[in-house]
């Protein structure tokens, strides 16, 4: 199992190499080869026993992570899972919690812990002020051109639904961990994506908030 590996690798490196717009394009196109090890790895038992009996705790064993600050990882593209938990064990995603349920597992587990969450359903939530006509929806499906701020639809699909293999799913994500994030990527804090670091050093806290609900409801 050492290609999958070996693509992200390269999936990152291109992450951080490429200017952003250009990368909006073509990345999509460019993972397609890359995305198929992963997707046909079969899901097998070992993954559902770890997911049920380890990540359960405060993923819930389907995903659906009902404490707000913890992500919904059901239905999010398995090759981002996948990169998070390496990205966690080597601490290039900093997380004391994560970096310590990651030092345990092998690459082969990773992939194999993308298949099996990517496969559970995603459940739905609503966004709480941000609905059509919102800010939150003015940023997500447009961007704010004044501050440079791009349309976050244009990496993350109209829908949220991420775009395979590098964009990862956002709909129906709690608003409480996106702020978490968001606000990560602006401070340095969360170090594993350049060019989120660039698209959260152009939002204030107002926009965070807004778009952090709106992605809450899309679905
Ligand atoms: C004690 C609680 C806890 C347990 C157990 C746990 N996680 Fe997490 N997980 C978290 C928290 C909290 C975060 C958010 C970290 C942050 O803020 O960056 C997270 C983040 C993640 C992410 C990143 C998701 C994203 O959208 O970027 C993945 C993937 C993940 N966990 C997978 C797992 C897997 C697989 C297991 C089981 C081996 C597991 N977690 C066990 C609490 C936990
Ligand atoms: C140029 C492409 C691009 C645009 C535009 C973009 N993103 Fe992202 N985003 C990414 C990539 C790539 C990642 C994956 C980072 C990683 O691999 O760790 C990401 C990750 C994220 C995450 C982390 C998801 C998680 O589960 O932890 C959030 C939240 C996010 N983006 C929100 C936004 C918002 C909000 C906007 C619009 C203001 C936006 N993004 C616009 C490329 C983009």
């Amino acid at each position: 199992m050492k290609f999958p590996a070996i693509a992200l690798i390269v999936a990152g490196l291109l992450s951080a190499g490429i200017a952003l717009a250009a990368d909006a394009a073509k990345a999509p196109a460019a993972k397609t080869e890359a995305a198929k090890p992963a997707a046909q790895a079969e899901a097998p038992k070992d993954a559902a026993t770890i997911a049920t009996t380890v990540c359960a705790a405060c993923h819930n064993a389907d995903g659906n992570s009902v404490i707000t600050v913890n992500p919904r990882l059901a239905g999010q593209l398995p090759e981002y899972i996948t990169k998070q938990l390496n990205n966690f064990k080597s601490g290039e995603r900093a997380n004391p919690v994560m970096g310590a349920m990651a030092a345990s597992l092998s690459a082969d587990d990773m992939v194999k812990l993308g298949v099996y969450f990517g496969a559970q359903k995603p459940k739905s939530s609503n966004a709480k002020e941000n609905g059509p006509g919102s800010l939150g929806e003015k940023i997500y499906k447009g961007g704010v051109a004044a501050k440079g701020l791009p349309a976050c639809a244009s990496c993350h699909g109209p829908t949220g639904a991420g775009i395979p293999v590098q964009f990862p799913r956002l709909a129906g994500q709690h608003a409480d961990y996106t702020v978490i994030q968001l606000k990560a990527f602006r401070s340095g804090e969360r170090a594993n994506a350049p060019m989120m670091k660039v698209i959260a050093g152009k939002m204030s806290d107002q926009d965070i908030v807004a778009v952090a609900d709106y992605i809450q409801g899309l679905r």
